[in-house]
């Protein structure tokens, strides 16, 4: 099953992604996440990439769908895949498009997840982020058992620079003028789209979630 999470910075979309695709059986795939590593790395795409995350502006086009490309290359007709972060534009959307009918797939499932803008706010400021093994913390709402330390290898948090206040703003601006349209861009399309308010505490999100899946 191909899965796609849509949504705003801070809805929830890595939470419940590892969750989700640790559920079905399938691969998760963030952006984000890849481009954080590429730029761990020291990668000429980490490099390339850096300016515009911390701007809180999206990648070109080019560079994301040639960074997920052999992601898909990958996907055969059992294989399972969650998008998280990706597609972000309209452009993405038909490099997706293309790539699942080259081996005869189609986005199986676009998913929503909705939530009020000061409620991204909030989880953004709160949200800390372990550098060595990717777990996700909040300090309001699943703060590590430690100050700053990670619960499961006891690695320093840190805050992620693109979400302080201004840059959170503009990557709402962002979300609003580039990815939103995608909404109108799946509902239009063969594929089903679910909204999820994703408003509510993370068990009960990833129900839903899971009721869309098996609906
Ligand atoms: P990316 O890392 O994808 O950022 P994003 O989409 O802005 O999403 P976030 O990671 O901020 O939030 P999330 O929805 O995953 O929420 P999370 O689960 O962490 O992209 C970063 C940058 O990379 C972009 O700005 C762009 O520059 C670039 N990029 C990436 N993909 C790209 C693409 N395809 N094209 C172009 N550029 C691209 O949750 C947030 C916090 O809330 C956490 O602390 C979590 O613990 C907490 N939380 C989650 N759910 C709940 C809940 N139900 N209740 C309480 N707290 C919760």
């Amino acid at each position: 099953m191909v899965v796609i999470l849509l949504g705003p910075p801070g809805v929830g979309k890595g939470t419940q992604g590892v969750r989700l695709a640790e559920a079905i059986g399938a691969r998760h795939v963030a952006t984000g996440d890849l481009l954080r590593a590429a730029r761990r790395d020291g990668t000429e795409l980490g490099r390339k990439a850096q300016g515009f995350m911390d701007r809180g502006e999206l990648v070109p086009d080019q560079l994301i769908v040639d960074l997920v490309s052999e992601v898909l290359g990958q996907l055969d007709q059992k294989s399972g895949a969650v998008l998280d972060g990706f597609p972000r534009t309209v452009v993405q959307a038909e490099a997706l498009e293309g790539a699942l009918a080259d081996v005869k797939r189609r986005v199986d499932l676009v998913v929503v997840l909705e939530a009020a803008d000061e409620v991204l706010v909030k989880r953004m400021a709160g949200r800390r982020s372990c550098g060595q093994c990717g777990s996700v913390y909040n300090v309001h709402f699943s703060p590590p058992k430690r100050e700053s330390v990670c619960d499961k290898c006891g690695s320093a948090l840190t805050q992620r620079k693109d979400d302080d206040p201004a840059t959170v703003r503009h990557r709402l601006e962002v979300y609003r003028k580039e990815t939103a349209p995608l909404i109108s861009h799946y509902g239009k399309s063969a594929s089903p789209l679910r909204r999820i308010d994703a408003d509510r505490p993370v068990d009960e999100v990833q129900k839903a979630l899971q009721e869309s899946v098996r609906a």
